[in-house]
């Protein structure tokens, strides 16, 4: 018999940290890592780590053949910075890597007769507002309007939410009996700030930098005006809305991809919370004009209104809380 795990692609980055820290303590089934990197000393004798990448097709055939994945958590990606320094290595993980995995995922599926769960974290990045004015006009975006992204990560992930969408609802459409198919279910995520990590490759690291810069008494240049306004979440509730949307039963599920949000700010507003905590903190701006025109053109806010009627999501953490509970404390004993 194989045994019945949980997976989790890009384990050690961002999100897979925390999200790995969790399921270590919440979950009843073994969960198997999977990244580019080794595990951490911290959890390399609580998981099955297995080193590699999304694109080797051998490395899935071989987990498969030793395990019955249950859950997958496909998290491994190139944010969207780096994405545009080399945009075809980025489609070849992003897209190409999702692709495998759901393939996989689907014969699993079908092998064992019940859906395997795929969640995806998606982005604003999906989004793409034509400019300033429109941003202005339309604050709180939802899940079907604006999807017309300007950078390859914003376009590889609206195009692996169409890919899972389409595992789910209408893989094999022609067969006559119809196999079982996978459950996808991805979230947009606004720009993600944690108080262990420090995010690599992605536009809305100005967030997390700032902060972690004050912390560590090292001055800071913003690379977005001041008055750039994007949504951002705590780690603990990216968390969060990923194992809630996992966990939601089936009759809830009305939807395959739902915007969540927590605060929204400028880049301004984030710089004065920053100097609240670390008022000696040196920060000032140094636009990128490139970088930039990315952030322009991701909305002020995500409407989370669905995620909140089907499963029952809200954030934990609202601005203030943000700082004043999880990010400063944590963060101050970081860099002690
Ligand atoms: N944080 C991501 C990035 O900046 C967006 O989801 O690329």
């Amino acid at each position: 018999m194989r045994k019945k795990v949980i997976l989790i692609t890009g384990a050690c980055g961002e999100i897979g940290h925390a999200l790995v820290d969790y399921l270590i303590e919440n979950s009843d089934l073994p969960v198997v890592t999977l990244d580019l990197q080794d595990a951490s000393p911290e959890i390399v004798d609580k998981v099955i780590h297995v080193k590699g990448s999304v694109t080797d097709k051998s490395l899935f055939d071989r987990l498969i053949s030793e395990y019955e994945i249950d859950i997958i958590y496909h998290l491994a990606a190139l944010l969207s910075t780096s994405a545009e320094f080399n945009p075809v290595a980025a489609h070849n993980v992003n897209v190409e890597g999702t692709l495998m995995l759901l393939e996989m995922a689907a014969s699993q599926t079908e092998f064992r007769g019940k859906p395997v769960k795929f969640i995806f974290p998606s982005s604003i990045a999906a989004y793409g507002m034509p400019d300033l004015e429109t941003k202005t006009q339309f604050p709180n975006v939802k899940e079907w309007e604006w999807n017309y992204p300007t950078t390859m990560y914003g376009a590889n992930k609206l195009y692996c939410e169409m890919l899972g969408i389409y595992f789910s609802d209408h893989f094999k459409q022609l067969a006559e009996i119809r196999p079982v198919t996978l459950d996808f279910r991805a979230i947009r995520f606004p720009g993600l700030i944690s108080a262990f990590t420090l995010p690599s490759g992605g536009t809305t690291d100005y967030g997390p930098e700032m902060l972690h810069a004050a912390a560590k008494g090292e001055t800071y240049n913003c690379f977005v005006r001041e008055d750039s306004a994007i949504p951002f979440m705590a780690m603990p509730d990216a968390v969060k809305s990923l194992t809630l949307l996992a966990e939601a039963p089936d009759e809830k599920i009305k939807k395959r991809v739902y915007n969540i949000s927590a605060f929204s700010l400028l880049a301004s507003e984030f710089r004065e919370e920053v100097l609240k905590y670390f008022p000696e903190a040196k920060i000032g701006y140094q636009i990128h004009p490139q970088r930039q025109k990315i952030i322009d053109s991701w909305p002020i806010g995500c409407d989370d209104t669905a995620a909140q009627e089907d499963w029952g999501w809200s954030a934990d953490y609202g601005l203030e809380r943000c700082f004043e509970e999880y990010l400063v404390p944590n963060i101050k004993k970081r860099y002690e």
